[in-house]
C-alpha cells in the first residue's frame, strides 16, 4: 500500500492545474552555501589543456560502480565530460548566476522528483585523490516541464545521469563526469535500453545541438557545437568526441547482456568531450533568480513532499 502511494504522489501533483515552485524553492537554497564553497576551491584548480585528467592515469576508472550487479563489479561508462576549460560560472553546482543546474535545464534536464534521491547510489574514482565518491546527483530528462517532468521521467522512464566532480586533492580540474543512459520505466525495474549507454550520451548531445546524432556513425573525429538558452543566459557548447578513456567492450558493463546487441558493444568507446561558453547573460546579475511569491500551491507541495518522504521506501 504504502509503495502504491509514493508512486502516485508524482501524478496528484501533475494532475493539479499550475506547476510547483516547492522543489525548485528547496533546492535553491541549498545550492546558494553550495555555490559559494565550490567557487572557493575553484581558485585552486589546475586545468590540463584537455579540460580533464584520464582517470585511468591515476588509479581512477572511466567506470562507475554499483552496490548490487549480476555479476557482481559491473559498472556503467562514464560517457561525457564537461571541461575544467568551460566558463568558471558553468562549473558552479548551481541554478542561479549560469551555473550547472541551469545549464542541464538549457536542454531540458532537471533535478530529482521534487527532490527526493530515487535509485541506487552509483560510485566514482575521477583519480583526482577523492577515491570513490557517490554522484553528486542524478538528473533527469523533463519532458518539456523543467519544474515536474522528472518526475514523469522517474515513473516512465527517459533519458538521465549521475555526475561526478574532479574536484580531489591531486587533480583539481573541475570537470564534470556524466554517466548518461537511457532507462526503461521503474514498472521494468529502471532496465537499460538495448544500446542505452551510447544512446543516453548522443540523444543528450542531440538535444544540445537540436538535430540528431548519427551513434552509429560516430568517430573520434566528430565534432558538433549546439546553442542553448536558460533564464536569461545562452551557452554555446563545442563538443569532441574523444577516444582512448572508455573501451569498446561489453565486458563489466552493467546489463551488458541485453544493452548490447547486433555487434554493437554495449560501450562504443566514445566519450562526448564538452567545452561550455557563456554567450548571453541577463542585463544585471540578478534578473536569472527571481523570488518567487509564496502560494497556497507551494504549502500543500510541501505537505506532499512532506508526506512522501515519510511513506518514502527505496522503490525507485
Ligand atoms: C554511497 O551511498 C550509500 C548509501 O546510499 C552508502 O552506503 C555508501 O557508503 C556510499 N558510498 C560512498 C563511496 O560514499
Ligand atoms: C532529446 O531527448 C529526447 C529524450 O531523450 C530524445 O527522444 C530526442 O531524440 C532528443 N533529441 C535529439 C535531437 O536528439
Ligand atoms: C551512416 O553512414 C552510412 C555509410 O556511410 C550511411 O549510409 C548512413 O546514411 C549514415 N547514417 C546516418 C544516420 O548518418
Ligand atoms: C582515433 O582513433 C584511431 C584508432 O581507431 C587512432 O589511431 C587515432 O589516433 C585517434 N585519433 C584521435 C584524434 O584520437
Ligand atoms: C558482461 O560482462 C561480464 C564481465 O563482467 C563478462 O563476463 C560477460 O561475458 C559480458 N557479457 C556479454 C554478453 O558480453
Amino acid at each position: 500500500m504504502r509503495s502504491s502511494f509514493t508512486l502516485l504522489l508524482p501524478y496528484v501533483i501533475l494532475a493539479s492545474p499550475t506547476p510547483s515552485l516547492c522543489h525548485s524553492l528547496d533546492y535553491r537554497n541549498w545550492n546558494w552555501k553550495r555555490a559559494l564553497s565550490l567557487w572557493e576551491r575553484g581558485e585552486e584548480r589546475n586545468v590540463p589543456e584537455e579540460g580533464y585528467y584520464d582517470p585511468l592515469q591515476s588509479g581512477g576508472s572511466m567506470l562507475t560502480q554499483i552496490p548490487v550487479t549480476y555479476p557482481a563489479g559491473q559498472g556503467e561508462p562514464l560517457n561525457a565530460i564537461i571541461t575544467g576549460r568551460s566558463d568558471a560560472r558553468v562549473l558552479v553546482d548551481a541554478e542561479v548566476n549560469g551555473g550547472l543546474r541551469n545549464y542541464f535545464l538549457s536542454f531540458g534536464f532537471s533535478g530529482e522528483c521534487l527532490g527526493q534521491h530515487s535509485g541506487s547510489d552509483q560510485a566514482a574514482n575521477l583519480g583526482d585523490g577523492n577515491g570513490y565518491k557517490n554522484e553528486t546527483s542524478v538528473i533527469r530528462w523533463n519532458y518539456g516541464d523543467p519544474e515536474l517532468g522528472s518526475c514523469k521521467e522517474t515513473i516512465q522512464g527517459g533519458n538521465h545521469f549521475r555526475y561526478w566532480v574532479q574536484d580531489g586533492p591531486q587533480r583539481n580540474t573541475g570537470a564534470v563526469f556524466l554517466a548518461a543512459s537511457y532507462e526503461k520505466p521503474i514498472a521494468q525495474q529502471h532496465d537499460i535500453i538495448p544500446n542505452g549507454y551510447n544512446l543516453g550520451r548522443d540523444w543528450l548531445i542531440g538535444n544540445i545541438t537540436g538535430s540528431s546524432v548519427p551513434t552509429a556513425n560516430l568517430t573520434n573525429t566528430t565534432t558538433y557545437t549546439g546553442s542553448t538558452s536558460w533564464a536569461g543566459y545562452t551557452y554555446q557548447t563545442d563538443i569532441s568526441y574523444v577516444s582512448g578513456l572508455l573501451a569498446d567492450t561489453n565486458d563489466g558493463i552493467n546489463h551488458n547482456i541485453t544493452v548490447g546487441l547486433d555487434g554493437v558493444n554495449s560501450v562504443d568507446g566514445l566519450v562526448a568531450v564538452l567545452d561550455i561558453r557563456i554567450t548571453a547573460s541577463p542585463p544585471s546579475s540578478s534578473a536569472g533568480w527571481r523570488a518567487s511569491p509564496i502560494s497556497l500551491r507551494y504549502l500543500i507541495c510541501c505537505v506532499l513532499l512532506l508526506l512522501t518522504s515519510l511513506s518514502f521506501v527505496p522503490l525507485f
